[in-house]
């Protein structure tokens, strides 16, 4: 018998390889087992800039789910903050060159991605989490990074974790070394309708989607946000790359101002026939509202610009929003 196969017998678990052909231990006390050294956590430069997870998940299956790893090698450049975030959230893109071999864990549903442990995705977390305290609500568990990176903060004092796959909890939930978290296997939306007079949380944070577009904004997060009401304070919810969605309405609004006296191809809303914009414009769905109040009220340059702030800096939040845009508002942008 070698010592993996000992370890393994010790801990009640299976040996197993990995992608790459590298034996791991898979059992629920992965997290004190010992482990090749990939696996290890690193005292290196470049993991202590903390654009690194702690996560030790090993493969598996369950259904269309999976925990998948991969191995980037020494010397390769990932990505920390892609163009696009840069753009929309006024951020500078950045990548980092490793100074070892790095394990990657990603969550897959029919081989599609939800969520890898890579750099990039830990920074689109790591700062939205950090002032969080008290009992925290947290929608979606993946690959329990957010769930993790909570629980080992010491202002949080309970975390609750709503995940609505089944197979996502048994594939993660009894490798991550959580002291104060506990799972709840429901749907989000439902789980806030359903909480609603009976219990309050001091913050959230909500990742239950993949795309980053602005239509998340409205199938996703103004109705999470609506739904918390009277349960999390609307200032205390994070929700995963919400500043890119609300990046890429302001970008857009923007050009909107600067072309809206311009002929077409470039303007021309201004000018359009009543019954073409309601064919038309209607499909913009987040700018809806704007558009028809530019085409009603003929805003100078500046009034406009300074409206748009508005729009958006409230447009996740529709109590606030509906203040000054519902009249403006085309009902099916709505859920
Ligand atoms: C992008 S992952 C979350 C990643 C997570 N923030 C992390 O740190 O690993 C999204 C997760 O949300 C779950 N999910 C999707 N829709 C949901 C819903 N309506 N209610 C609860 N969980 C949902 C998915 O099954 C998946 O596990």
């Amino acid at each position: 018998m070698n010592w993996t196969q000992a370890v393994a017998e010790l801990a009640n678990g299976q040996i197993y390889k990995d992608e790459s052909s590298r034996i791991g231990i898979k059992c629920p006390l992965w997290n004190w087992c010992v482990k090749p050294s990939f696996m290890r956590p690193t005292k290196s430069s470049t993991s202590n800039l903390g654009y690194f997870s702690d996560l030790r998940i090993p493969e598996g299956r369950k259904g269309k789910w999976r925990i998948a790893h991969s191995i980037e090698k020494q010397g390769t450049k990932l990505t920390v903050v892609s163009m696009r975030d840069a753009l929309f959230q006024g951020k500078k893109s950045s990548s980092i060159p490793l100074d070892r071999d790095y394990l990657v864990h990603a969550l897959l549903e029919d081989e599609q991605r939800w969520m890898s442990d890579c750099p990039q995705e830990i920074e689109s977390q790591r700062e939205q989490l950090k002032r969080f305290k008290g009992t925290v609500l947290v929608g979606g568990l993946g690959l329990g990074y957010a769930a993790l990176t909570l629980d080992q903060n010491p202002n949080v004092k309970e975390v609750v974790v709503v995940e609505r796959q089944q197979a996502v909890i048994d594939l993660v939930w009894s490798y991550l070394p959580l002291t104060k978290a506990v799972p709840i296997k429901a749907d989000l939306f439902q789980y806030l309708k359903d909480i609603q007079g009976k219990r309050r949380f001091d913050y959230a944070y909500y990742d239950v989607w993949g795309p980053t577009g602005e239509r998340v904004l409205i199938t996703h997060v103004r109705p999470l946000r609506a739904l918390s009401e009277g349960i999390v304070k609307q200032k205390n919810i994070e929700c995963w790359e919400e500043a890119t969605m609300l990046g890429q309405i302001h970008a857009h609004l923007r050009t909107l101002i600067e072309t809206w006296d311009m002929p077409p191809p470039f303007g021309g809303i201004k000018e359009m026939p009543e019954g073409q914009f309601q064919k038309t414009a209607r499909g913009s769905g987040t700018h809806w509202a704007f558009l028809n109040w530019m085409r009603q009220t003929k805003p100078s340059r500046e009034e406009a610009l300074r409206f748009m702030n508005h729009y958006v800096d409230t447009y996740s939040n529709l109590n606030k929003w509906g203040e000054v845009w519902d009249a403006w508002d085309a009902q099916e942008t709505r859920r």
